[in-house]
């Protein structure tokens, strides 16, 4: 499988789980249009693993921002991370790929967590 369709597979099924999530489903309901969103959120994948995207990209990526009025707790970011490596596994990831994957995932949440409510 390409590397694209990939990040594909592992976006959508990703979201599959968020939404449906007992603890993260709520912060998901918030987001109005997912045939916006979800591209979106594959073409910042794509840029963060491959360098490029093919996609347009509407604005800049602006995750403190974009984060920030969500007033998420530990236990979401958590949660979160748990659910994109469980995504990981499930989607088979080669071992090269995941490893990069997750290592991008913990520079955000070090991030992200600067914005957690107490
Ligand atoms: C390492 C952890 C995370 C990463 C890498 C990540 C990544 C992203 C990215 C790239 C966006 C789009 C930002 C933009 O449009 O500029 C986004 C938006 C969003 N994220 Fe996250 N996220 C993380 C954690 C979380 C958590 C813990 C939650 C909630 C429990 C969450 C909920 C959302 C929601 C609801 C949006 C849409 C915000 C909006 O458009 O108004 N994210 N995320």
């Amino acid at each position: 499988m390409k590397t694209e369709s990939l990040i594909q597979l592992v976006v959508e099924r990703f979201y599959e789980k968020a939404k449906e999530d007992i603890l993260l489903g709520y912060q998901f309901a918030k987001i109005k249009d997912f045939d916006t969103h979800i591209p979106r959120i594959i073409s910042f994948w794509e840029i963060q693993l491959l360098g490029k995207t093919d996609r347009p990209i509407a604005a800049p990526f602006d995750l403190l921002n974009a984060h920030h009025p969500l007033n998420i707790h530990r236990g979401e970011l958590d949660r979160w991370v748990v659910l994109f490596k469980k995504t990981l596994e499930e989607c088979q990831v080669n071992e090269d790929l995941q490893t990069e994957w997750i290592r991008r995932i913990e520079f955000f949440r070090e991030k992200l967590s600067r914005l957690l409510r107490p």
